[in-house]
């Protein structure tokens, strides 16, 4: 590594405050505006940088994962109002002792998955002396070295895996389309469950906190497989450890804003707004945004803000430019006049086409301004 600076005393000054204002609950101008894998394939530049180096090793190479976290800053100059670190969720089964492989063109990769509760022992996070912070170091030291080189252009986010969504890859060995692998432990071995998803929870909260204290200025926590569960088993299995995960934070960095993705689990809505303390609710594109803003703001009955965040199906950028412009205006009308974080629905698909993304964010920029007018 060259060219890096590992300095947390002192940043840059921020220079664009909208995401942060909006996640707090303040009033602003227009809406903020980022997106789920806004570093990622679809980038041309990111795929020279892959073409040399292995995905985890982009990540624990703190130059290259700020690299890559600054390339959607740079590319789409004045439209991204966020960057998110250069990562994966699945550092923290890594840390926690298991070997994680990314498949090209396969995605994840876990060769031992944990096959039954005796597997619990093989995880090193209860073994004396086992430190997440010096597991991780490598991801602070790309959060803090991307602070610098973003030069307060726009906050840098950082971001977990939910004990839910991690549990899923560390019982399936890898991605799957029923879980029943990982659900069938839900149901023959619930203490273990609740064991493992405690843990997990441990480490994701600790990750947080070292994160933040690296330089992350909020948080986002990924939990991609909430909509694999039931309301029943999401309230058992999902919200305790999300929540538990937030009060952690909080009790640290209370004015850190913190945001929740509980993907497919729009039934949890009022729940996630009542029982937790995340400040943004990230929806996927299944739910109607004025359906979401009336629900949370029943819920919640003026105790606190909630903000939220989304939702464009991710695919509509597959459209005409004209498709995009008129499904992002109806989008962010859905959302109101504030209290809206502009994002997708999901993450960036490897086939998107980069210039049709600059649509859609020039687009937020237009419609969420006119709506304040
Ligand atoms: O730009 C960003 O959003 C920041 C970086 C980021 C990545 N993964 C990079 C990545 C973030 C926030 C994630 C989170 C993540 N990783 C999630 C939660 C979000 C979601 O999509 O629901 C999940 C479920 C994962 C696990 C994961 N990592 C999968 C399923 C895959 C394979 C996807 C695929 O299309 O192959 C990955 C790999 C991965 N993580 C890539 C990137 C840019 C692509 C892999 C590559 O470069 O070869």
């Amino acid at each position: 590594d060259h060219d890096v600076n590992f300095d947390t005393a002192s940043f840059p000054p921020l220079t664009n405050d909208l995401y942060l204002r909006t996640a707090r609950g303040e009033p602003t101008e227009r809406a903020p505006v980022w997106c789920m894998r806004q570093a990622g394939r679809y980038l041309p530049e990111f795929r020279a940088i892959r073409v040399e180096n292995e995905f985890f090793k982009v990540c624990r190479s703190p130059a290259l994962a700020t690299e890559v976290t600054v390339q959607p800053i740079r590319r789409y100059t004045g439209l991204l109002d966020a960057a998110i670190i250069f990562s994966d969720i699945l550092v923290i089964p890594q840390a926690m002792g298991l070997d994680v492989q990314m498949v090209p063109g396969k995605g994840p990769h876990l060769p031992e998955p944990l096959r039954s509760p005796d597997d619990l022992s093989r995880l090193t996070d209860k073994q004396s002396g086992y430190s997440v912070d010096r597991e991780l170091d490598y991801v602070y030291k790309a959060i803090t070295n991307t602070r610098h080189a973003l030069n307060g252009e726009v906050p840098l986010l950082g971001f977990v895996g939910a004990p839910w969504t991690l549990m899923a890859y560390m019982v399936e060995g890898g991605g799957s389309k029923t879980f029943a692998l990982a659900k069938s432990w839900l149901f023959k071995h619930p203490e273990a469950s609740h064991e493992l998803l405690s843990r997990i929870a441990d480490v994701a909260a600790e990750f947080l906190v070292g994160q933040i204290r690296a330089g992350a200025q909020a948080v986002q926590v990924f939990e991609s497989w909430a909509g694999e569960l039931g309301p029943q088993d999401f309230a058992t299995f999902s919200l305790p450890y999300l929540a538990r995960i937030a009060t952690r934070v909080k009790a640290t960095y209370p004015d850190v804003p913190m945001t929740v993705f509980a993907k497919g689990a729009h039934y949890a809505l009022e729940q996630l707004a009542k029982d937790t303390l995340y400040d943004v609710i990230s929806l996927d594109w299944t739910i109607d945004p004025a359906v979401a803003r009336s629900r949370v703001d029943a819920a919640v009955q003026g105790r606190r803000k909630v903000v939220l965040q989304g939702n464009l199906d991710p695919t509509v950028l597959f459209g005409d430019e004209q498709t995009i412009r008129e499904r992002t205006r109806e989008m962010c009308r859905a959302f109101g006049p504030a209290s809206h974080i502009a994002n997708l629905g999901h993450g960036m698909m490897p086939s998107h086409d980069p210039e049709l993304l600059r649509v859609f964010l020039e687009s937020v920029h237009e419609a969420s301004s006119a709506l304040r007018k």
